[in-house]
């Protein structure tokens, strides 16, 4: 694989990688996302056009996100052969990404019985109509050849859980073919079309799951076969328009909606691009992982999350995870407050979920899913691991116990508003989502009657290989920020929206907010600096990663739950004090965090994609570049490496790692280029690594654009489109933006 600025490329084929590649390779619109596999591919080959927000559960197995039929199928065949990566090597090939213009781009030379066949492929999914997929396909050759093409809609796809849906209908109407089909679990419709502007070819609706048009024709050296093809995916209530919004879109054609699409990603790069002078290894894995990120995010009608492995697959059952909220929403709010509105909003929408999940385990307020789909009601099971021993599953608390989820949903929804400088959203629903997961953690407290303090007892923090414990440090300091967000959040509403505050109040009670907040129970550092991560960690026994290793039999073998290895050991599976003091990190002083990085980094295994971001940025900012470096580089090329866990347990977790893409960029800004914001304030206090020359970037800071360029420590800020006073601090010295 080679990577230029904005390319990928590979230049030969290698069976082997077509797990991996179909993830390095992806395109997405946040709508849907389709996997870098090729057009002759099916479903051994795990192609998959992933759907966001549309789920369905087949009999007892587990609720996971739908792969549509996927309309980019195509077949050629040359005499007996078939001329396909499938059945025969090439003698040439090169396939490249354009993250620039999320184009996935393909050319194979195949040599068939002395003649060499080339295939070239371009497509797209249009991120400015989100139903679009364009496909351009040639077929050419050195001699003149009889081909054989056939294109069209295959619905045999792969799933883990399914099959989650029937196909109700094929039809082929004035060149337009349609496949629809109903889901299993809720009969939701979902329709696929397609459209090739040429009437040479035939129908052909003879093969049960497909839907193909066949094209017999002569292909010479002047001559090659050519065909551009629109699809369009609809489902829900767009069904039933979807006929018109698809002709329109043909009625556009292939080239203009090309155009349109291209230029929608100009702009978004205007907006989001992080530019890194001097070390074109880091600037090229920041800008892939932001590729990711945009072409995941929701822009559409879609009222959904972003899954915690993208639209990659349905690896944790296309569910969103707190990644959303603490590693990925930071980018979106600085830099397209639109998309932040809308995660915040599916909160807001699925809120009944939280609602019904906190009343289940007897609390009151919102206690959110740790795996949340379209309802809010929680995907994760409670026995979500297979023991690779004994093959039985086994109990995990993840669902029960991580209340910090929550506290993630409050913080994410309040920082779109602070950052954004946009309040409406509470009263559109933001303030009871803060007020519904403050409460519950109000009803989940304990607290002792000789002791005026709200502790939070049998909870599991980040690291999930300690389950069940008392006060995790995360967990209470997160819990501590809601009730204050809380606080604010009631002050703001009742200044800008008084007849709602009146009503809020009126029907909820907040008397309890201040003792609440004032009297909970958050972990102080020890003599030594440090916080212990939860009561009675500092007893457990001090091993090293290196000799806990040692007692691994089975390289999937979970470490957690249970019996896992790691359980009675101060090792963890991810940041956990370090995630606290990643957020909280202008809070205490840079001795405290030295203390704490130093302490639990040895300690610390890795085995989330979420953990190496919180080591980067507070390595950064207690000036160790090298380190933060280190795990900047780490996070920000888990998904051009694929060195990321594969397993836990016999459970497969492959795909895209949205939240550790989140994290390259939470890196370059929140890290290296020093970013740091309380409710009325930003501050810029680079540290740039030694190979950085500069560094620029914008922000979208209450509505006004900072465009902001550091070379080394000289920091230039230009604002555009002020929308109010700033404050803005370099180094901490304040500074007037004009
Ligand atoms: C991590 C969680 C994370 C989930 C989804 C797990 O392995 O421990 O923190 O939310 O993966 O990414």
């Amino acid at each position: 694989m080679n990577l230029t600025d904005w390319t990928i490329t590979e230049k030969e084929f290698k069976k082997e990688n077509t797990e991996l590649n179909g993830s390095r390779y992806i395109i997405g619109n946040g709508y849907m996302g389709y996997r870098g596999t090729f057009e002759e591919f099916g479903k051994q080959e795990l192609v998959a056009l992933n759907m966001a927000g549309l789920f369905d559960r087949n009999g007892d197995s587990w609720r996971e996100s739908v792969n549509a039929p996927n309309p980019l199928y195509t077949k050629v065949f040359a005499g007996d052969s078939e001329v396909s990566l499938l059945e025969c090597a090439p003698s040439e090939h090169e396939r490249s990404l354009d993250i620039r213009h999320g184009l996935h781009l393909r050319k194979t030379v195949f040599k068939i019985d002395g003649t060499l066949i080339t295939i070239t492929a371009n497509r797209f999914l249009s991120i400015e109509n989100e139903h679009i997929i364009g496909l351009d396909y040639t077929v050419s050759a050195d001699k003149p050849v009889n081909i054989i093409v056939k294109t069209g809609i295959d619905g045999d796809v792969w799933d883990i859980n399914g099959p989650h849906f029937v196909i109700k209908d094929k039809k082929s109407e004035e060149q337009i073919n349609s496949l629809s089909c109903e889901t299993i679990e809720n009969n939701i419709k979902l329709v696929v079309y397609e459209f090739i502007d040429t009437n040479s070819g035939q129908y052909d609706n003879s093969e049960k799951v497909k839907l193909l048009n066949v094209f017999n024709t002569v292909v010479t050296p002047e001559k090659p076969f050519h065909f551009k093809k629109l699809a369009g995916v609809y489902w829900g209530d767009e069904v039933q328009n979807s006929e018109e919004m698809f002709k329109e879109s043909i009625k556009c054609g292939y080239d203009k909606i090309l155009r349109k699409h291209n230029a929608a990603w100009k702009n978004i790069w205007d907006k989001s691009d992080v530019v890194i002078d001097g070390d074109e290894e880091a600037q090229r894995a920041l800008r892939y992982s932001l590729y990711q990120l945009i072409s995941v995010a929701p822009r559409g009608n879609g009222k959904c999350g972003i899954p915690a492995r993208g639209l990659s697959g349905q690896v944790y059952k296309g569910a969103s995870f707190w990644d959303t909220e603490m590693f990925m929403q930071p980018f979106f709010s600085f830099t397209d407050p639109q998309v932040s509105r809308k995660l915040a909003d599916y909160r807001i929408n699925t809120i009944a979920g939280a609602k019904r999940k906190a009343r289940e385990y007897g609390f009151d307020g919102a206690f959110y899913a740790w795996e949340s789909q379209e309802t809010g009601d929680d995907a994760c099971t409670l026995f979500n691991i297979t023991d690779v021993f004994t093959k039985r599953p086994i109990r995990t608390y993840f669902r029960d116990k991580q209340i910090h989820v929550s506290a993630d949903m409050v913080y994410g929804l309040w920082e779109y508003c602070n950052i954004s400088d946009q309040y409406q959203i509470l009263a559109d629903g933001g303030l009871d989502l803060i007020y519904q997961c403050v409460r519950f953690f109000y009803s989940y407290a304990y607290t002792k009657l000789n002791k005026r303090s709200y502790e939070f007892l049998d909870v599991v923090g980040p690291d999930e290989y300690h389950e069940r414990v008392n006060n995790n440090a995360y967990t209470n300091k997160m819990i501590e920020r809601s009730a204050e967000i809380l606080l604010s959040a009631l002050t703001k509403v009742k200044l800008n929206y008084p007849k709602y505050y009146k009503e809020f109040t009126e029907k909820n009670d907040i008397e309890w907010i201040e003792d609440f907040k004032n009297n909970l129970y958050v972990t102080s550092p020890d003599e030594n600096g440090i916080i212990e991560q939860f009561d009675g960690y500092m007893g457990l026994e001090d091993i090293s990663l290196e000799d806990i290793k040692k007692r691994v039999i089975d390289p999937n073998e979970y470490w957690g739950c249970g019996q896992g290895i790691a359980t009675t050991t101060r090792i963890l599976k991810q940041a956990d004090v370090i995630m606290m003091l990643n957020v909280f990190r202008k809070k205490y002083s840079k001795k405290i965090l030295e203390a704490n990085w130093n302490f639990y980094e040895p300690y610390t295994e890795h085995g989330s994609s979420l953990s190496a971001c919180a080591y980067a940025i507070v390595a950064a900012n207690i000036g160790n570049t090298e380190w933060a470096y280190k795990y900047f580089m780490r996070t920000a090329t888990v998904d051009l490496t694929g060195n990321s866990r594969q397993y836990l347990g016999t459970l497969y977790i492959g795909g895209t790692h949205p939240a550790a893409n989140g994290g390259s960029w939470n890196t370059a800004i929140f890290g290296f280029a020093g970013v740091s914001y309380d409710d009325d304030i930003i501050d810029i206090s680079p540290h740039l690594p030694e190979n950085w020359k500069s560094m620029s970037f914008k922000l979208a800071w209450k509505g006004t654009e900072l465009s902001v360029h550091i070379n080394g420590n000289d920091v230039k800020i230009k604002a555009i489109g002020v929308k109010k006073n700033i404050n803005i601090t370099v180094y901490g010295k304040k500074y007037d933006l004009g």
